[in-house]
């Protein structure tokens, strides 16, 4: 198996078939600091929590990740509790961040002794329409080739799998006119469990990383630049989008880390071409309101690593050339509670006050009944039927 990209989708499908005894090569084009220091993600759905346990990657995450059972939505500067867990018969969600999850999966293939290949360059991928598909690339100044069965493409939104296979594929893609600023400050967080917030400001997300770390973001302008906004000003802007009618306070802190990252809503189908598979970023975006990115890439090469071993076992491809198919009913669910989480918390630029009514008449809803509530409960913690 040749895979491009170390990012949680590529290094979980490299685990997943070394315990079935698949071999696989993975081809990264950051350095090892790069891909784990970078902050993404924070939220783990209990499903790829549960995987991590099953892959014997769980043991720092049950030290050093915390446990959520609800969380919070907060509008019109009053905030109600969903109850994750009741709604959903017990499940609930973990806080521990990507890079957390990408250190542990990078030092385990290590350890088992995978190929895994840091600064690559010049990754090119060929011959996937016959048996015999190869990948090549440039390492340390010399060109190599990898001969494999079939090449996963898990490299993300930026990587070079997707554009070999453009012209086979449909793209839906939908823009946001907003971004999110996220910071990383050295702070307690002033909350439990996570709050989110329409505000007529805009919407703000307050989440975490540790008992002494915070983590929050801003709707903002995707094109502004992160140097317009000094720490003051974010924590002013913060203070505003928080505030309540009964007095909570928002703790401020150093901030560690800053940046805007656009909003976007991105799919191709099929995610498949010859023997060569997308997975993750690379074949689908979500808006981060509803903390899906990561899991539906998890979500991926858990059918994909499914239908490679039955392909490699029984000489059966038929689950491989399902592939596409199965994992797109879930990429469009997941689409809509995306979207629909953002369209419900977001100011949205040119609406007029209708639409802003329409949302707290929405948010007014959830809160209000065990059916609506639970329609948001049992999406975020993650379907299983889908
Ligand atoms: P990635 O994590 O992008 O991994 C792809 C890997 O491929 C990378 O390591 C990349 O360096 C490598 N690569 C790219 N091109 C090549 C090439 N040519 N050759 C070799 N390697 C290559 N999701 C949430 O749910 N909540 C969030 O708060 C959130 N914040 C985010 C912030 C940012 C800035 C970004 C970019 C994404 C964020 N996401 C968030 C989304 C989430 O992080 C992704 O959905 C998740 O990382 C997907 O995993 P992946 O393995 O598919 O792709
Ligand atoms: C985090 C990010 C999200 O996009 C989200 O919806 C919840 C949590 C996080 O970074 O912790």
């Amino acid at each position: 198996m040749g895979i491009v990209g170390a990012g949680p989708a590529g290094l979980i499908l490299s685990q997943l078939l070394d315990r079935a005894g698949i071999d696989s090569v993975i081809l990264e084009n950051r350095d090892r600091e790069y891909v784990t220091e970078r902050v993404r993600a924070g939220l783990l759905e209990q499903a790829t929590a549960d995987l991590l346990d099953e892959l014997g990657l769980g043991e720092r995450m049950h030290r050093e990740g915390l446990v959520h059972q609800g969380l919070y939505l907060r509008f019109a500067h009053q905030t109600h509790r969903i109850p994750l867990s009741e709604l959903t018969g017990g499940r609930s969600i973990w806080i521990y961040g990507q890079q957390e999850v990408v250190k542990d999966l990078i030092e385990a293939r290590l350890a088992a002794g995978q190929q895994l290949h840091f600064e690559v360059a010049d990754v090119s991928v060929h011959d996937f329409d016959g048996d015999s598909p190869r990948i090549e690339y440039t390492h340390e100044g010399e060109r190599h080739v990898v001969d494999c069965d079939v090449i996963a493409g898990c490299d993300g939104f930026h990587g070079v799998c997707r554009p070999a296979i453009e012209s086979a594929l449909t793209i839906h893609n939908h823009e946001y006119p907003f971004g999110w600023l996220g910071i990383l400050a050295t702070v307690p967080p002033s909350t439990d469990e996570l709050i989110y917030t329409n505000h007529e400001r805009g919407f703000a997300l307050h989440t975490m990383r540790s008992p002494e770390l915070s983590r929050l973001y801003l709707q903002c302008d995707p094109h502004d630049d992160i140097t317009n906004w000094s720490d003051d000003r974010i924590w002013e802007e913060m203070h505003h989008r928080f505030e309540t009618d009964d007095g909570w306070q928002l703790n401020e802190g150093p901030i560690v880390d800053k940046g805007i990252t656009p909003m976007r809503s991105f799919v191709v189908e099929p995610m498949q071409h010859g023997r060569l598979y997308l997975a993750g970023d690379a074949a689908h975006i979500v808006p981060p309101t509803g903390a899906k990115g990561l899991n539906l890439a998890v979500r991926d090469v858990r059918v994909l690593a499914e239908a490679l071993i039955s392909f490699y076992a029984d000489n059966d491809s038929s689950l491989l050339d399902a592939y596409s198919a199965t994992c797109l009913r879930r990429v469009w669910r997941v689409q809509h509670f995306s979207w629909w989480m953002t369209s419900m918390l977001h100011l949205i630029g040119d609406a007029d006050d209708f639409e802003h009514r329409l949302q707290l008449a929405q948010l007014d809803y959830v809160v209000s009944s065990t059916a609506a509530a639970t329609t948001l409960a049992e999406n975020y913690v993650g379907l299983d039927k889908v």
